[in-house]
């Protein structure tokens, strides 16, 4: 270990500041409140910070209270100083209105500790959804060295002797629920005995997927990101994390030397094959921007759409989190990548050696759960990119297409992959709520039902409300879903045809905004597109009436967020930050 930093640790700018000793002794004096010492803080070692997202209304990261302690004796054993801090917390599943709203919250208030504050590097607490791309977005504009640790999944939950994974069996349970199969006891139940242990969502949704993602950018130690919170292993790790950002901060291996194109490129395909959620697209296209790296909307179609599905986790697959880590977790998915050379193997990490070099030796051991390259659960995992008359992009997730849904939707038999149906237009997820049974509607098993008003300046954040619910009169007809198109995301758990992120979204002018109930919408999985069936004269027309209404802001952050987000397709930024990246490294 080299004891001289490549570049002085700018804490020693606060504390040992012989210009200003003054205030370098007004610095010094509060930190011994709680018992550090001069020596210590005037040593030249690093002070490294431990954003910490865990708290009792975060409890998908709450492991990381307990976490810390040992995540600091790492540091300490290795020679710096830990410090930890409170990071904005962000909870999924109880946030109102959307949790979505504060990735951009909780990312400016980490900014301003990580650039404020006499940090030499940190370590990124991560777990529940967006507490990943917050933490990462805001290491990447400081440019500090940074390391993730994940909080890893909860144990498997198990109901009645079968696997209930996180979400989807919420889902699974609304439809049982609204067809009668079930009481609002044995609702609740399953719900509880899908989570058995402290950790986030056990199954692959959108927090599996983006701490996946930190791993396959080569942010975390290999293998972190699938290690359940409660096993022995997940705390060794936190440790080993611990060491690690000390010599990062020493070797200054900052976020600007790892986040390279190729590194997202990994993340992409790292995601197919693992069948990740599809609110992975704004999270990932949201880091990128701020790190300064061009990515397109065609790069998920180029690099990802052909990546067939590996991981046999739920929703795509059948298995849990703790199956899923036994097997290999993220490094035996990315291991099949590289020797088919679906990988950029020279891809920098933070453990100091390439992508490819921590993946030696890391082979599936359990090919029921993580399935080899040329046998896998399905081919084409990835994300098709569409377009059309209704919007310039949208994302669709084709792995959850089920059989019995393309035989319903097929125009001509023998056309495979394009499909027509009639729009059933609704203004955000109050309105579906309130209408979604009613049966002038006439909602068939041919139905498109659409939602709009739920993209990012509409909800405001983008609702997690695509995945929409058929009526229960055709749920208890065994039509467990119908193709829906939105401006909106949908749960990572979710397992919807869905067609996301309809941009720009209907509050901003997009087309969704023109729609009306009755219309003909044609959807060709071949070419890419979702089209209205009218002509433009008629468009053009419909362009002279008043748009929908989009609801007020209740909130003064709501205000703000509408005011400065982007669009979702590219990432939801709150875009002025994003050249705010190269000012403040230099400034450090
Ligand atoms: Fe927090 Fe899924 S709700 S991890
Ligand atoms: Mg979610």
């Amino acid at each position: 270990m080299s004891r001289k930093p490549v570049r002085p640790f700018r804490s020693q700018d606060w504390f040992r500041n012989a210009d200003h000793v003054d205030m370098a002794a007004l610095y010094l004096e509060r930190f011994m409140n709680y018992g550090l010492t001069p020596d210590e803080l005037r040593s030249g070692r690093p002070i490294i910070g431990i954003a910490q997202t865990g708290s009792d209304i975060s409890p998908c990261n709450r492991i990381h209270v307990d976490l810390a302690k040992r995540t600091a004796q790492g540091i300490r054993d290795a020679g710096g100083i830990p410090m930890e801090f409170p990071v904005h917390p962000i909870f999924e599943n109880c946030r109102r209105p959307t949790a979505a709203l504060d990735r951009n919250l909780a990312y400016l208030g980490l900014v301003e500790i990580l650039y404020g504050y006499p940090i030499d590097a940190v370590v990124l607490t991560t777990g529940c959804d967006k507490t990943t791309p917050a933490n990462i977005m805001a290491a990447t504009t400081v440019d500090i060295p940074a390391i993730v640790l994940s909080g890893g999944p909860m144990l498997d939950g198990w109901h009645n002797g079968e696997l209930v994974g996180s979400g989807t069996v919420i889902w699974r349970s609304r439809r049982k629920y609204a067809a009668g199969e079930i009481d609002e006891e044995e609702f609740i139940q399953t719900a509880a005995d899908s989570a058995p242990s402290a950790g986030h969502c056990n199954t692959m949704g959108t927090a599996s997927t983006m701490n996946a993602v930190a791993e396959a950018l080569g942010l975390s130690l290999t293998g972190c990101a699938a290690i359940p919170a409660p096993y022995r292993e997940r705390a060794q790790m936190a440790y080993a994390t611990g060491k690690r950002i000390v010599e990062l901060a020493y070797e200054d291996l900052s976020p600007s030397k790892i986040l390279t194109r190729d590194a997202f490129l990994n993340a992409i395909m790292t995601i197919s094959a693992i069948g990740g959620s599809t609110n992975a697209h704004p999270h990932v296209m949201a880091m990128a921007k701020h790190a300064g790296i061009e990515l397109t909307q065609a790069d998920w179609q180029s690099y990802g759409y052909d990546i067939p599905l590996l991981a046999n986790v739920q929703p795509a697959g059948a298995y849990l989190g703790e199956r899923y880590y036994r097997a290999g977790g993220v490094p035996a998915v990315m291991w099949e990548l590289l020797q088919k050379r679906k990988l950029y193997g020279d891809a920098t990490t933070v453990t100091g050696k390439t992508m490819a070099e921590n993946l030696e030796n890391r082979q599936s051991t359990d090919r029921e759960v993580i399935l080899a390259y040329g046998k896998p659960l399905r081919e084409r995992a990835g994300f098709l990119v569409m377009t059309g008359n209704l919007f310039d992009t949208a994302i669709m997730k084709t792995s959850v297409i089920s059989d019995s849904f393309r035989e319903r939707y097929l125009v001509t038999p023998g056309q495979e992959g394009v499909f027509e149906g009639r729009a059933v237009v609704f203004e955000g997820s109050e309105d579906y709520h309130a209408r979604i049974e009613d049966p002038s509607l006439g909602i068939d098993e041919n139905s498109i039902l659409v939602i709009r008003g739920s993209g990012p300046i509409g909800w405001p954040g983008a609702a997690e409300v695509v995945n929409m619910q058929p009526p229960s009169a055709l749920l208890k007809k065994g039509i467990e879903s119908l193709p829906t198109i939105g401006d909106g995301r949908q749960s990572g758990t979710s397992d919807s045809p869905s067609i996301l992120h309809a941009s720009p979204e209907s509050a901003a002018g997009g087309t969704l905004a023109l729609l009306e109930t009755g219309d003909r919408i044609r959807i060709d999985l071949n070419q890419g597109r979702c089209d209205v069936l009218l002509s433009d004269e008629e468009l053009a027309m419909r362009r002279n009436r008043p748009m929908p209404d989009i609801p007020v802001s209740e909130t003064p952050w709501q205000e703000i967020y509408r005011n400065t987000v982007g669009h979702l397709s590219d990432g939801a930024c709150m875009e002025l930050a994003t050249k705010y990246r190269t000012v403040s490294r230099k400034k450090l």
